[in-house]
């Protein structure tokens, strides 16, 4: 639909960043942390692990304070679940708590709405060494977990997050090492996992409304539009199908605490039907969401996949996706250009990703992540120009802005990240931030901040809430 007035961004537009803690924080097993299935990760030879990070655990003022500058309304970050406990259950980190009271406190001396995600992919290894997600134990380990996090923390903090990316955990928990790629049938276990973690989001999101009544709580997935590859019906058909198995699934879940039709026939042709106990279903449609975060960073495209076709079904990267025998093939979208790293860059489908989940399930939205890993460089006299972000970040906004034309409400967008970190994959090289953090992937460096072009775009953007995007 074409407008021909434009809606303004709203009053109290929650402008900020996103960052997550095993990315950002460092300080891996300082003050009590136990490791987490992150830190223990393997790592390829040229790619940095996770032990130092930005080193934010220490210096978590200075960046506040550029956050703050920038003129962030909000900053999303995750709770390291290990700080708190840090064999994920029995005794509680004090030092674990202090730093988050302390960082929560410096944002809102700043006037920087705390919005948190509970758990971004570092499961406590303790828990893992047990089964993991595998265990129904880890179920009520989370519950206990988002407890302890409303009583210390839900005086201040008014939005919660859940599980970041469930669906990225699930469909490349190969990749991510949350399955043991030994298993007969990895996919089987993998949504047995899942069928956990959504009763445990559905607890956690219950036990919010009961302690944290001014609070709102939603789940944060992955969502991406899954297109056609042509108007050939079966193609149609391809793209319902990972349409409902990567996105719907998950906020169907989290919003109506059902499995939808197609998803379900998909376990059973598969043999990936989930073990059910008496009991679940009724947990699962009793955690409601008051908002759906989500992350953003491009769309699929996919066609059909005949059973005769037997290619690998995921890559290793949470963007990129082969496809499924039978299910659907992954396809290039011809009309789409792509990062160094080889992601499509939607930002009309940002608008289309938008529209969609209003429309399915009328919360309001919340982006907690959308942006563009790039090789930035640091010129003499502390410059980066990054216009290339700024472009992304542009074109991406504009949707945003035509979207809530369409009538979307959008209470945010958090872009990853709020300054530079460790990627999940590709080290500290793959830089997202608005905030330059002077170090290599093995050469620490002396970890200074510095302010790219696209701080101070960022910070244009948000002083006239939105209104200098077309400058
Ligand atoms: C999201 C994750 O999938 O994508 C982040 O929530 C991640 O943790 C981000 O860093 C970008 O992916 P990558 O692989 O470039 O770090």
């Amino acid at each position: 639909m074409q407008h021909k007035k434009i809606k303004a961004f709203p009053e109290n537009f929650l402008w900020g960043g996103s960052t997550s803690a095993y990315q950002i924080e460092g300080a891996w097993d300082k003050d009590g942390k136990g490791p987490s299935v992150m830190d223990m990760g393997k790592h390829p030879d040229a790619v940095t692990d996770f032990k130092v990070a930005s080193n934010h655990y220490d210096l978590y003022k200075t960046d506040v304070a550029l956050m703050a500058e920038m003129g962030f309304k909000a900053y999303r970050f995750s709770i390291a679940w290990t700080r708190i406990y840090p064999t994920g259950t029995g005794e509680i980190n004090p030092k674990g708590i202090e730093f988050y009271n302390n960082l929560i406190n410096e944002l809102i001396e700043k006037g920087i709405e705390p919005v948190v995600t509970m758990y971004h992919f570092d499961l406590p290894y303790a828990l893992e060494e047990k089964g993991g997600w595998s265990n129904r134990e880890t179920i009520d380990a989370f519950e206990n977990y988002a407890k302890t996090l409303f009583t210390h923390f839900g005086d201040r903090v008014k939005y919660w997050l859940t599980i970041n990316e469930q669906n990225t955990l699930i469909l490349h928990g190969k990749a991510i090492g949350s399955v043991d790629p030994n298993l007969e049938n990895p996919e089987k276990e993998l949504y047995q996992q899942n069928h956990h973690m959504l009763l445990a989001q559905a607890k956690a999101m219950r036990l919010c409304h009961e302690m944290v009544t001014d609070a709102k709580v939603g789940p944060a997935p992955n969502i991406q539009l899954v297109y056609p590859a042509s108007s050939k019906p079966e193609d149609v058909i391809a793209a319902q199908n990972f349409n409902s198995i990567r996105n719907w699934l998950y906020l169907d879940m989290a919003c109506y605490g059902r499995y939808n039709s197609t998803v379900w026939s998909y376990f059973e042709e598969k043999g990936y039907t989930p073990t059910i106990e008496d009991g679940d279903m009724e947990i699962l449609a009793s955690g409601k969401p008051n908002f759906i975060a989500f992350n953003y960073y491009n769309t699929f495209t996919v066609e059909q996949s005949v059973p005769e076709n037997t290619e690998g079904n995921h890559t290793g990267d949470e963007h990129l996706t082969i496809g499924e025998s039978g299910v659907y093939n992954g396809h290039t979208n011809p009309h789409l250009q792509k990062t160094e790293f080889g992601w499509e860059v939607d930002p009309v489908g940002f608008r289309a990703t938008l529209r969609e989940i209003y429309e399915r399930y009328n919360l309001p939205l919340l982006v907690t992540e959308n942006g563009l890993g790039a090789y930035d460089k640091l010129e003499e006299g502390d410059i980066v120009n990054d216009d290339y972000r700024i472009e992304y970040l542009r074109k991406h906004l504009e949707q945003a802005q035509l979207a809530i034309t369409d009538g979307v409400e959008l209470l945010g967008y958090c872009p990853w990240s709020a300054i530079d970190l460790v990627s999940t994959h590709q080290g500290i090289s793959k830089r997202y931030g608005f905030i330059y953090v002077n170090r290599d992937e093995f050469d620490l460096k002396d970890m200074r901040r510095i302010r790219k072009q696209s701080f101070y775009w960022f910070q244009k953007l948000i002083e006239t809430n939105g209104k200098s995007l077309n400058d």
